[in-house]
């Protein structure tokens, strides 16, 4: 999921129990009534959700489920070319159905007995602790709705295609798993907002749009690379910097543009030394001293 208020749609429950969506003008299914009724019960389920529960079944469409058909086919055929070893890996293990959207308890039940993953609906955003610090407990918040069907390789705000396709075959590799775990530990152990919001930048230039060396080319592994079907074939393109912990945690982005400046790891090590031994052991005060470094 990615973590800023602004990219996600507002909802909102009402005094009957009901909830509801609030697409913008600018959503490609703002005019269709239908889309717009599914968005508020799927949105519905996750309100409603308790833990320790399956999570509950979404009605998808059959045009919906093209949808999902369309977009794993025509990843599928870029992540051949771009994604890092370890994706592959996790997706060859994964095996998510190719024809129709799973249902995310489908997901956690493939996904457990790989790394012990499991998923929990999201209706939208979820604030940054909560959404981050139970990556420690093996658990991964996703929005459960899929893009309006109009516009197959296009969605305004991460949807489950992002979720699944970019998120869950990365959880399905122990490697990257074990960075997600490593994300929620710092996130829990922080405590000042600062600190957080350097954690979750950590992560978003990693495993949301990181890129690896891999054999002297450029691939990707972060979520939001491999779930693009337009950015992930401009990523090569961008400003490509090394791997920075004091940049990465105070580089500003925009979640509404392509990103145009990425990091790259030169290895999964090298990742993990760097990142992964910053998440182990960040507080407060570490956080402090990289981001006066940055100055
Ligand atoms: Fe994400």
């Amino acid at each position: 999921m990615f973590e800023e208020a602004q990219y996600f749609a507002p909802v909102a429950a009402q005094a009957d129990g009901s909830v509801v969506v609030e697409l913008s003008a600018s959503h490609p299914g703002f005019a269709d009534p239908v889309y717009r009724a599914r968005r508020n019960a799927i949105a519905g389920l996750a309100v409603n959700y308790q833990p320790g529960t399956p999570i509950p079944t979404a009605e998808y469409t059959e045009q919906e489920h093209e949808v999902w058909a369309t977009v794993t086919r025509e990843l599928g055929i870029k992540h051949a070319k771009y994604a890092t070893a370890e994706y592959l890996d996790g997706a060859a293990r994964l095996r998510l159905p190719q024809e129709r959207i799973p249902q995310l308890e489908e997901v956690s039940q493939l996904l457990e007995p790989l790394t012990g993953f499991r998923y929990l609906p999201a209706a939208g955003l979820v604030p940054l602790r909560d959404f981050y610090g139970v990556l420690a407990d093996g658990l991964f918040h996703s929005t459960q709705y899929i893009r309006h069907h109009s516009v197959p390789f296009y969605t305004p705000e991460p949807d489950v295609i992002h979720e699944v396709i970019g998120h869950a075959n990365a959880l399905a590799n122990p490697r990257y798993a074990a960075l997600y775990r490593l994300a929620g530990e710092a996130a829990r152990r922080v405590e000042g907002e600062e600190a957080l919001e350097f954690v979750s930048k950590v992560f978003w230039f990693t495993m949301e749009f990181g890129v690896m060396r891999e054999a002297d080319e450029l691939k990707a592994y972060g979520a939001g690379i491999l779930s693009s079907y337009g950015e992930i074939e401009e990523f090569r393109g961008m400003d490509i910097r090394p791997l920075d912990l004091s940049a990465m945690g105070t580089t500003h982005y925009d979640i509404t543009k392509y990103q145009d400046v990425l990091f790259r790891a030169e290895s999964v090590q090298h990742l993990e030394d760097v990142v992964g031994d910053f998440w182990s052991s960040c507080d407060d005060d570490s956080i402090a001293k990289l981001v006066a470094a940055r100055v």
